[in-house]
């Protein structure tokens, strides 16, 4: 793979495969049920300039579960960021402490910029509406778990326009043969240039607003936050907010292996009679974002993971 991991176009398909072998092997770990101290001596700088829990915490659980250690730019309020120091200026301070930097801002190509200026690997924690590429390596290994494969019916729900994780995932689900559909209202659909290069994939794209009519057929449903954020006023947001909501009642003609997925936090996409149900996989989704990373940080660092981990 290449160095620094901006999108997953930095990721062959065989790379992918391994990093989803990896991360299986890697569930003991992941658990502490074995100690695999890999990266013993490794320092990750996490590098976040926008909110995350998931991402943030699972980075620093899997770097510490493999008996690394981790350092925080913390609250930018408290950090020299407030003092108007450059993006390009803190990525050269922490080159210069850590082996490794995750990196999340709000300006789309922040990563790729990062990288540019870093010696060490970059990894792109969400870069504005861009990419998220790490997101992507836990929803393949969540589909796969569940459905054994990859070339499934998969329906991206939601905020396609401005959602970074839609972006990535869309675009390694077109290259191991998924059939997509697009549901979306139309002021945040699938950026076209993506749909272009989906298309050239050789996906089969649809494109729609009816999430219901999608339910009998999908084997993925993967539910996504209207990026508030990301508008450019409150009344444009308003307009959408609360569009897409999926609760237990609206699944009755679903197949019984059908998985709702969700990058986290909801906000009111899923309803919670949901969780309870065979259909709800995003709590271990987000679980799944230890040993996805594990596997990422023993490639980015050069350490060998051995063919059997168990206790
Ligand atoms: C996502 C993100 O930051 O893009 N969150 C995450 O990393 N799990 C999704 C979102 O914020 O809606």
């Amino acid at each position: 793979m290449s160095r620094d991991l901006i999108t997953m176009d930095d990721l062959s398909d065989d790379d992918i495969i391994g990093l989803l072998d990896d991360a299986a092997r890697l569930v003991p770990v992941a658990r502490g049920d074995v100690h695999l101290p890999l990266l013993e001596g490794k320092l990750l700088g996490n590098m976040f300039f926008e909110p995350s829990t998931r991402t943030r915490m699972s980075f620093e659980t899997a770097m510490k579960r493999l008996g690394g250690n981790v350092i925080n730019l913390g609250a930018l309020a408290s950090s020299s960021v407030s003092k108007g120091e450059t993006l390009y200026d803190t990525m050269r301070m922490v080159d210069g402490y850590c082996d490794l930097a995750v990196l999340r801002h709000p300006r789309q190509g922040a990563a790729q910029y990062a990288a540019d200026a870093c010696t060490i690997p970059i990894v792109n924690a969400g870069d504005g509406a861009g990419h998220h590429p790490t997101q992507t390596l836990l929803d393949l290994f969540t589909i796969k778990q569940a459905h054994g494969r990859l070339d499934l019916d998969v329906t991206l729900v939601g905020d396609l326009r401005y959602g970074r994780t839609v972006h990535s995932l869309s675009h390694a689900l077109a290259r191991f043969g998924a059939r997509l559909t697009l549901v979306s209202p139309e002021t945040l659909g699938m950026p076209s240039e993506i749909v272009d290069d989906l298309k050239a994939a050789g996906s089969d794209i649809t494109v729609s607003d009816d999430l219901q009519a999608q339910v009998a057929t999908a084997d993925v449903i993967y539910m996504t936050r209207i990026q508030k954020e990301r508008f450019p006023d409150d009344d444009e947001y308003l307009k959408v907010a609360g569009i897409y909501q999926l609760s237990k009642s609206d699944l009755g003609g679903a197949k019984g292996s059908m998985i709702i997925m969700h990058p986290l936090p909801r906000v009111d996409e899923i309803d919670s009679d949901i969780d309870g149900t065979e259909h709800a996989l995003y709590f271990e989704q987000a679980a799944n974002g230890v040993v996805a990373r594990m596997a990422l940080l023993c490639r980015m660092l050069d350490a060998d993971i051995p063919d059997e981990v168990t206790a």
